[in-house]
């Protein structure tokens, strides 16, 4: 039986967690991103999640197809709007050959699917982009993984609304700029367990005052392994980064 969120967010030491799959790998988003996360033995897989025409949350990052998909190819025009397709339009899409031939015919994953590739050898940390509340709690219940997997947003009345969904809810706030009292606060009041945040803008005194509220500080996204080194040694708990191999081994040398 699988492990509570909770207690690997609560484990001592920290946490490779990989942003969008191990996307400097593979296509972002897609299913072999995360599998290349699973085989680094990624703690957490990332991914970004908003909702198509008709409903279903489908995992891409930008708010247009253009980037990371064929959709300009195929349809024409450009800054085309993801929310103004089906999903059955959106299945028609390549999601792999722009960032490789080799990845040709990858497809824009529904959630659902995302949910049950990465959750059988680690566990999701879902950024909502775009979509209420209750459709995600919908989607968690019936997979079995709401208390299996971590929720975070920018957006935290999203996050609000998901802890009024389903107390059990795993929630992460995510932001940028100085960490200030106010912006802990409000955090603690929504109840979330972990601060996101751009690791810019992390120092000593940062983490010091995240800790000194009870709470886990994971920061994004973090790709080269001098910064990732020094993070740690700051004490951060989580790395957000798209080389999960490459910075496990930077900060967690395999014994010789
Ligand atoms: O995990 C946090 C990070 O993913 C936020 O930035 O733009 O990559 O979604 P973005
Ligand atoms: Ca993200």
């Amino acid at each position: 039986m699988k492990a509570p969120a909770r207690d690997l967010i609560a484990r001592q030491g920290v946490l490779i967690i990989a942003h969008r799959g191990a996307s400097f790998r593979a296509p972002e988003n897609t299913l072999p991103a995360f599998a290349h996360a699973l085989e680094a033995r990624a703690d957490l897989v990332e991914l970004d999640y908003r909702h198509s025409k008709d409903g279903v949350p489908v995992v891409i990052h930008d708010k247009t197809l253009d980037r990371t998909t064929d959709a300009v190819a195929q349809w024409g025009g450009k800054k085309l709007p993801l929310a103004a397709r089906t999903q059955a339009d959106l299945e028609k899409l390549d999601a792999g050959a722009w960032f490789d031939e080799r990845f040709a015919g990858t497809r824009v994953p529904s959630l659902a699917d995302a949910l049950d590739a990465i959750q059988a050898g680690s566990v999701t940390l879902i950024e909502r982009k775009a979509g209420d509340a209750a459709t995600l709690l919908g989607v968690l219940e019936k997979g079995g993984h709401i208390e299996h997997v971590v929720v975070q947003s920018f957006d935290w009345d999203f996050l609000a609304d998901c802890r009024t969904c389903d107390p059990r809810c795993v929630l992460g706030a995510l932001g940028t700029g100085a960490v200030t009292a106010e912006r802990l606060d409000a955090i603690e009041r929504l109840g979330a367990r972990v601060v996101g945040w751009n690791h810019k803008h992390i120092d000593a005194a940062a983490v010091k005052a995240v800790h000194a509220r009870g709470l886990k500080l994971w920061v994004y996204t973090v790709d080269a392994r001098a910064r990732a080194r020094a993070l740690v040694a700051l004490g951060v708990d989580g790395l957000i980064t798209n080389r999960p191999a490459a910075l496990r081994a930077a900060v967690m040398p395999e014994p010789r």
